[in-house]
């Protein structure tokens, strides 16, 4: 398989991670998924942003712009030629020697940059039955606005909830929930949708993002406040939101059945608009060509 390593497009054998590569000996390193639909990736500038911005917050500057990223990512694209799938790119802080955990001195250290495309396809049979999730303490760090590969905190949550015989975690932090392990949790009560804030405590998703837009044309309220576990326990529906996911819903939480245990209506509008926006996205773009 092809991979991009910083401006190369070599097989993945021929990579070569230095032993003190900062992202590998400390996760000193940001990364992010963009989905790509029919060779169009989807929601671009939303996520080169979130790069940037998460590059800003660990104070690390990028060796490239956006410009530049993007014509990288799409020539591994041209090269890799799946329609369907998901780039992952990740850029570390780099090689410093010896090892110290003081920040080198951004002259001395150049950040690696690595993408990978894999096939991905809508989890369809998923979305129309839902999925179960179980409660799980979020003990995450408090920069979880910062798309940081450094994912044990998410990974033990997820584990906890698996080895639970749940397939996903939802997190409650201070008896607020927050988001899922890797996405962003909604709730529908009283036919009000409702998800945590940005925040320090969440990931800002980019899925997110674009509910926050159907929702408005759809006409439904949005609240973003905090909820309790027994607010969401007394739902009428539930799901979770990613750019791989796209709209997950949510039919039981620790063995409690959310509405009637299936995906609601609200949640089943929200997907069929996601899935609209993502096919005229997709058709503009190849209008454009
Ligand atoms: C912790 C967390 N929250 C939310 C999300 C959803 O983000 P996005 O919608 O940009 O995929 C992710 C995605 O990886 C995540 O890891």
């Amino acid at each position: 398989m092809k991979v991009l390593w910083n401006d190369q497009i070599v097989d993945e054998s021929e990579v070569k991670i230095d032993l003190e590569d900062r992202g590998y000996q400390f996760g000193d390193g940001i990364y992010e998924v963009i989905r790509i639909y029919d060779g169009y990736f989807y929601m671009e500038k939303e996520h080169l942003d979130r790069l940037w911005t998460s590059a800003e917050k660990i104070r690390l500057t990028l060796p490239f712009t956006r410009t530049e990223l993007s014509q990288r990512l799409h020539r591994l694209a041209a090269e890799v030629g799946l329609a369907n799938a998901r780039i992952y790119f990740q850029v570390t802080r780099g090689t410093a020697k010896p090892r110290l955990h003081d920040f080198p001195d951004s002259a001395e250290v150049t950040p690696v940059l690595l993408a990978d495309i894999q096939p991905a396809t809508r989890p369809a049979s998923k979305q129309n039955i839902g999925i179960q999730a179980g409660f799980v303490e979020d003990k995450r760090w408090l920069h979880c606005d910062i798309k940081s590969i450094s994912l044990l905190g998410n990974l033990l949550a997820l584990d906890e909830a698996n080895q639970k015989g749940y397939d996903e975690a939802v997190l409650v932090r201070d008896g607020n929930v927050t988001e899922a392990s890797a996405s962003n949790l909604w709730m529908v009560s009283g036919g009000v949708l409702y998800t945590h804030p940005d925040g320090n405590l969440i990931l800002p998703g980019i899925a997110k993002l674009k509910i926050r837009q159907l929702a408005k044309v759809l006409g439904i309220e949005l609240r973003e406040e905090t909820f309790t576990k027994k607010e969401l326990l007394a739902a009428e529906e539930c799901f979770k939101t990613s750019s791989v996911a796209e709209i997950m819903p949510i039919v039981e939480i620790d063995d409690q059945t959310i509405g009637d245990g299936m995906p609601g209506p609200v949640t089943k509008k929200l997907l069929a608009a996601y899935i609209e926006a993502i096919e005229l996205a997709v058709q503009a773009h190849q209008n454009e060509k």
